[in-house]
């Protein structure tokens, strides 16, 4: 594996009420993705953030930003998402009453499509989608709060992910971005990417440092040192 891996700082944890200043903050300290989490209080057990929102941080920075769907129904909010700005959209299979069909209508949209893995979800929901498919994102904790323990079950898991990836790029497939969600922190993420993560999120480890003084910036930093040891060792 020779390309760096990306981090996507998940704003759950920023400040909402600097929320345009808080994304402008990440890009600057080398952010590559915005990770955006939508949740409805049905899929999952809390309420966040909207299109709306979405539409109000867009002008604020030039990075993709990664909307994370944990809502059910998945399709009446793509085109919300995709009007509002948004670059890639990825939903839990669970959420959706025809995959198939979501994956297509977001690319319909002009976005990068993707699946979401919960701990217990099997990776077969991939099996006849994966030319559909431009990200494939492992969460690493049960959806719906910031701040949880990484599961240490999602490293096997990593590397089968990669292993269907890897097969399906061989078999002249286009690439897809393996993306980690979840307790990501600077001593744990060696290990991620060692199993084969290419991006990944991480909310607590860079809004908890204090920005003022570069807090993000090192954050940022120490999680991309840490993650390309695991490439050249
Ligand atoms: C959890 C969210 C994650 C979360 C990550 O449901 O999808 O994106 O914000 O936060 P940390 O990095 O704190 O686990
Ligand atoms: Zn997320």
């Amino acid at each position: 594996m020779s390309s760096p891996v990306r981090i996507a700082p998940s704003i759950l944890s920023a400040d909402f009420a600097r929320l345009g200043e808080e994304v402008r903050a990440i890009e600057a300290a080398g952010a590559d993705w915005v990770h955006f989490d939508v949740m409805d209080n049905h899929y999952v057990p809390n309420l966040t953030i909207g299109p709306g929102v979405c539409e109000a941080i867009r002008p604020h920075v030039q990075i993709p930003i990664d909307v994370h769907l944990m809502v059910e129904p998945v399709d009446a909010l793509v085109p919300l998402f995709a009007k509002a700005g948004a670059n890639i959209i990825t939903f839990h299979p669970e959420a959706s009453r025809h995959v198939d069909r979501s994956l297509a209508l977001i690319r319909d949209h002009g976005c990068q499509a993707g699946l979401v893995f919960n701990p217990a979800t099997p990776l077969a929901w991939l099996d006849h989608v994966m030319d559909k498919v431009d990200v494939v994102l492992l969460m690493s904790v049960n959806p719906g709060f910031g701040g949880q323990a990484f599961i240490p079950a999602t490293l096997a898991k990593l590397r089968l992910a990669r292993a269907r990836i890897d097969a399906h790029v061989r078999a002249g497939g286009a690439p897809i971005a393996l993306e980690v969600d979840g307790g990501v922190k600077t001593d744990n993420i060696r290990h991620i990417v060692a199993a084969g993560a290419d991006m990944c999120v991480a909310g607590s480890a860079v809004f908890g440092a204090p920005d003022a003084d570069g807090g993000y910036r090192q954050v940022m930093q120490a999680l991309k040192t840490a993650a390309a040891q695991a490439l050249t060792s």
